[in-house]
């Protein structure tokens, strides 16, 4: 497989094109934004953590039924992943309160949820990713309805399947964003899995294992990403 041109540059991973027109490779950087872009900065080794914990979360899911864009993890920045057309909303699956759903709704962050919540969001950085429903995900035409009950059905089930997977090693699965995109008319599972894009809480002490260590200035940033690779990638 030959990496051929850069076709986009986001905040944490670069695209390329392949000899395959099938297949994209994703090279994950160490650059770290938060606040749409507001605070950057940078997490040594951030990109070679969240290739491997990517790639291992991808492989555990497939394992359980459920199709991703993961195809192969070549090098330590590099995933061979399939061609995707991006559905343009991002997916955030809640299981306890933190983040923007504190901020909204004033109840105290660490509230667990009595079922989960899954909130759509317009993939859109100029506009700094207004939250929507799928109401407007129909009338614009982001996503077909029968695509949309194809992606709820995926995030629960990533959902349920993660939410084991980081209990065992005494993790809690806070809250996550999901990508999604089409593929030979099939909903796949896009983007990566990692600290960037997840809260995880150590189990017992509540400790965050994610970027709200980056975007808050909690210190020890490496150390916390470092140990959910260890705790995810070394079973
Ligand atoms: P929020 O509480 O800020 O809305 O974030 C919910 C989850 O989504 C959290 O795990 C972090 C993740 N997330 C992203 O991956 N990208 C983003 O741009 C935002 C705002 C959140
Ligand atoms: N990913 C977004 C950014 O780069 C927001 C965040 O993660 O806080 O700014």
């Amino acid at each position: 497989m030959k990496r051929l041109e850069k076709i986009y540059e986001g905040k944490a991973k670069i695209i390329y094109s392949t000899d395959n027109p099938d297949l994209l490779i994703q090279y994950f950087k160490d650059d770290a934004t938060a606040f749409n872009g507001v605070k950057k900065g940078t997490i040594v080794d951030k990109g070679v953590v969240n290739n491997q914990i990517s790639s291992r979360i991808f492989k555990y899911l497939e394992e359980k039924g459920i199709s991703t864009h993961f195809v192969d993890q070549p090098t330590d920045r590099e995933m061979v992943v399939k061609k995707l057309e991006i559905v343009p909303v991002e997916v955030v699956m809640r299981n306890v309160v933190a983040g923007s759903l504190a901020k909204r709704t004033g109840i105290a962050e660490g509230t667990p949820l009595k079922q989960p919540i899954i909130e759509f969001y317009y993939k859109n950085d100029p506009l700094g990713d207004p939250m929507i429903n799928e109401y407007h995900i129909a009338a614009f035409g982001w996503a077909a309805p029968r695509e949309m009950e194809e992606i709820k059905s995926l995030g629960s089930r990533i959902n349920e399947a993660l939410s084991e997977f980081f209990r065992e090693r005494k993790i809690r699965l806070v809250d996550f964003k999901l990508e999604f995109g089409r593929h030979k008319g099939k909903i796949l599972l896009g983007d990566e899995i990692s600290p960037d894009g997840c809260r995880l809480w150590d189990w017992e002490t509540g400790e965050k294992m994610d970027k709200d260590r980056f975007r808050f200035d909690l210190g020890s940033v490496e150390e916390k990403y470092r140990q959910v690779y260890r705790l995810v990638c070394q079973d």
